[in-house]
């Protein structure tokens, strides 16, 4: 597994609150790529996912704001998705030492990917000058 690259073409979404939110939450990402790639302890996972927490629970509070801002159609459908991951995080968070860091990881991963570039992307319109 690869280590993710921000680049504005892909990533961005429009806002650039939002984008450097995204790009610190990916750096974390990557630090659980390197745990994953054994570059880093798997101990070192705990404490980089209460981070990841902490900035997820920041980021999807500042993004439901923006988009209500903005009147975001389906607005409440994207709200569910994030509480449904910070749900599966609490889990993770609780469970950590029962649950493989692999599949941890590459669940995080391909979330955060996933989200970022096909949910988060189409709000991206709602802030690009008509
Ligand atoms: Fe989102
Ligand atoms: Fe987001």
């Amino acid at each position: 597994m690869e280590k993710i690259i921000w680049n504005e073409e892909s990533w961005s979404v429009g806002h650039s609150l939002m984008d450097d939110q995204h790009q610190q939450i990916l750096a974390l990402i990557n630090k659980m790529i390197e745990i994953r790639q054994g570059k880093r302890p798997k101990s070192d996972l705990l404490t980089a996912l209460s981070l990841l927490s902490q900035q997820i629970t920041h980021h999807f509070g500042a993004e439901g704001v923006v988009l209500l801002s903005v009147k975001m159609p389906n607005l409440e459908e994207h709200i569910k998705s994030h509480e449904q991951f910070s749900s599966k995080l609490r889990e993770f968070l609780l469970d950590c030492n029962g649950l493989s860091s692999e599949q941890t990881i590459d669940f995080l991963v391909s979330w955060w990917t996933d989200h970022i570039l096909h949910e988060d992307t189409k709000y991206k319109h709602l802030f690009i000058d008509p």
